[in-house]
């Protein structure tokens, strides 16, 4: 296991992820729940919280972004059902997706001819859910196309259709626009119910719609910002967490980090500590975002740089180096959201939590 000294870490609470899946299912039922560890979970560590899910029931299986996360997750042990999220090339990726188990996402008729090809190749079923375009605009199928690939899917023998789909993109912002496009997922699930498809899942809902959307449930949820707590009525799970590592007074005229980007009116106490743009810790910070030392709110003096952030810590007359500094989460009474870090990088909670980089070690905790 690699040495962790630097004190910079992200730590999961994974009672809150627990609580959180557990109200999706909830919400959710009879729905599935599919769990959505893309990105590496948003940043929270797609292996262990798979795991944590698999092992206590918590989803019916898992939504990736690619095969290589897919294998990844096969990796750690996990055997429930993956879905590949995305729209597959090169071509060649449908073999490993086969072989690992790996469910695949069919959104045209050449993916779905060389799906069939590497099954046959591979002597072993593949299993696809094909994909729906209804307003999206990303990848997907309109329901022309869809019949057709169904009907080459089936025929072929070599690839099971499991399920079809579709993406809402304004389930949080445009009810009209998300009831249109449900509108146009239930004419093409019709249409393939006329032909004769039976036991198919059907499914539309992200998180934002499965909580709010009835609806939109179907046969299936797929949830990610959610269960990381992002979404109103969860428990955030990740806390972005350091120390202060060095200490210093200056007098009133003193510049703070590059370009002169800060200079102090007064006499005051900064801190430095060891985060910053390679941990995901955004430039767009510097001079505006809170950091949480002794439970009070201490303002980002200065650029954040590579590695390092100064922090005013004036008013906090106990601080000190190895002093505990929250950048994300809470501390005693207060609480620096990725809400509030967004809202200051003109941004969403998903980019704020996934950008937390790969040198942060994950840390878990009950
Ligand atoms: C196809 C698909 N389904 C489901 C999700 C999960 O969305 P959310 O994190 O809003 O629940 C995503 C994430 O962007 C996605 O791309």
């Amino acid at each position: 296991m690699a040495i962790t000294l630097r004190p910079t870490i992200a730590e999961i609470r994974l009672s809150a992820v627990r609580r959180n899946l557990q109200k999706l299912k909830e919400i959710s039922a009879p729905a599935r729940v599919l769990f959505v560890v893309k990105a590496n979970a948003y940043g929270h560590g797609a292996a262990a919280l798979a795991r944590l899910a698999e092992r206590e029931g918590l989803a019916w299986g898992f939504g990736v972004s690619s095969v290589e996360e897919g294998l990844a997750l096969r990796g750690s042990g996990i055997t429930s059902p993956v879905l590949v999220l995305g729209s597959l090339y090169p071509f060649e990726s449908f073999v490993e997706a086969i072989n690992a188990d790996l469910m695949v996402t069919i959104a045209s008729l050449d993916a779905a001819r060389q799906v069939i090809e590497a099954a046959r190749r591979l002597g072993k079923k593949a299993v696809c859910h094909i994909k729906l375009e209804t307003g999206m605009g990303r990848i997907g199928a309109r329901k022309p196309s869809v019949l057709k690939i169904y009907d080459e899917l089936t025929a072929s023998g070599a690839v099971s259709v499991a399920g079809l789909y579709t993406h809402l993109s304004s389930a949080d912002t445009d009810p009209e626009y998300t009831a249109e496009q449900l509108g146009f997922f239930r004419e093409t699930s019709a249409a393939l119910g006329e032909r004769g498809a039976r036991g198919l899942t059907f499914h539309a809902a992200n998180s934002c719609a499965a909580v709010n959307i009835p609806a939109s449930r179907l046969g299936m949820v797929r949830c990610g910002i959610a269960a990381y707590g992002l979404a109103d009525g969860f428990e955030p799970a990740m806390s972005l967490k350091t120390r202060v590592v060095f200490l210093k007074n200056v007098r009133e005229g003193a510049f703070i980090s590059y370009n002169k980007s800060f200079r102090a009116d007064r006499p005051m106490r900064i801190a430095t500590i060891p985060a910053g743009y390679a941990d995901g810790y955004i430039r767009r910070f510097s001079n505006k975002a809170d950091v949480l030392i002794g439970g009070r709110r201490c303002r980002v003096l200065g650029n954040v740089t590579m590695d390092m952030t100064m922090v005013d810590v004036t008013a906090v007359k106990d601080a000190a180096v190895g002093s505990e500094a929250v950048l994300l989460g809470r501390q005693g009474r207060e609480e620096i959201t990725a809400a509030e870090l967004a809202a200051m990088a003109d941004t969403i909670t998903y980019e704020i939590v996934t950008l937390i980089s790969g040198r942060v070690p994950r840390v878990y905790v009950e």
